[in-house]
């Protein structure tokens, strides 16, 4: 899979990726769990700029508050302190109505994706409530099952085979790819993929990716990745951000942190996976 993503890497021009409009901003975000003795801080004051069509990764050991992040900019758990800016306005999700209007621009895939979805809805519902999100309520059944064919064969999965079926009733990767159907469906300005193919195999893993970056084109999509895989970070992303407990320890481009890393913490994820020079053949790039 090293192949087919590597022969896709072009670095991107710095200087026009910071002329982009900033879609995702944060000042000082953080994150505190509990309360006293028990108080944990999951992400302690970062600051980040997600731009138009921008790929980043953010990479970390377990525990360092990756998902912690995700959810707050997914607005799924509250901010502790800091302000998150949507397309530079700071960012307003104080009633459902709002948080609904939010999630139009911003939309996730998770590492597990039976947490995903509403497991007493079948496939042809959830993929209508796409549409209906959308605005598409109005909609003739044949255009709605027109666009709902087009998602599934967009990911290589045929709608006709599915409607009628459960979420529980389809294997790992196919669970996957009906996730990225979804956001087919919905376009999101922004995509949060949480660990997105760490659940199949290198082949699928490969599919999932190419699916991403493909529909990153077409829609003009940011996308967030958040991984513990620098090697995946490498071959796709513009822009890397390394994490350590809350903290970004190196932020750059995919070249200048993973080539030549000047946190000690990401020399010691990069040296924790001496696999990475083989795998993914850095040593020649
Ligand atoms: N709901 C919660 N209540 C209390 N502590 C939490 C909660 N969620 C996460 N934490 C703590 O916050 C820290 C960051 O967790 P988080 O899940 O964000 O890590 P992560 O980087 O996503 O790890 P992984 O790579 O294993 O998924 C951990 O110490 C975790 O125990
Ligand atoms: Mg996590």
């Amino acid at each position: 899979m090293g192949d087919i993503i590597k022969s896709d890497k072009i670095a991107v021009d710095r200087a026009e990726l910071e002329k982009r409009p900033s879609v995702l901003r944060g000042d000082k975000v953080t994150k505190v769990f509990g309360y006293g003795n028990s108080k944990t801080v999951a992400v302690n004051a970062v600051n980040f700029n997600f731009r138009e069509r921008e790929v980043i990764s953010i990479v970390g050991e377990s525990g360092s508050g990756k998902t912690t992040l995700a959810k707050m900019l997914l607005g799924l758990i509250g901010v502790t302190e800091g302000d998150v800016y949507f397309k530079d306005a700071k960012r307003d999700i104080s009633s459902h109505r709002k948080k609904k209007e939010y999630w139009r621009g911003i939309q996730a895939v998770f590492q597990d994706p039976f947490s995903a979805f509403n497991i007493f809805s079948k496939i042809d519902s959830l993929l209508l409530d796409c549409i209906n999100l959308m605005g598409g309520k109005k909609f003739s059944p044949e255009k709605k099952y027109e666009m709902m064919s087009e998602a599934c064969s967009f990911v290589n999965l045929k709608y006709d085979e599915l409607t009628n079926k459960y979420p529980f009733e389809l294997s790992g990767g196919q669970m996957q790819r009906l996730m990225i159907a979804r956001i087919f469906l919905l376009k999101p300005k922004i995509l949060i993929a949480d660990e997105p193919t760490s659940m199949v195999d290198a082949c699928s893993r490969a599919t999932i990716l190419d699916m991403l970056m493909k529909l990153r084109d077409e829609v003009g999509m940011t996308i967030i990745f958040i991984t513990h895989d620098i090697g995946l970070a490498y071959y796709v992303s513009d822009t890397v951000y390394i994490m350590e407990q809350g903290k970004f320890v190196e932020v750059g481009s995919a070249e200048d942190v993973i080539i030549s890393p000047q946190a000690e913490y990401t020399r010691r994820l990069i040296s924790d996976v001496p696999k990475i020079h083989e795998e993914w053949d850095l040593s020649t790039v």
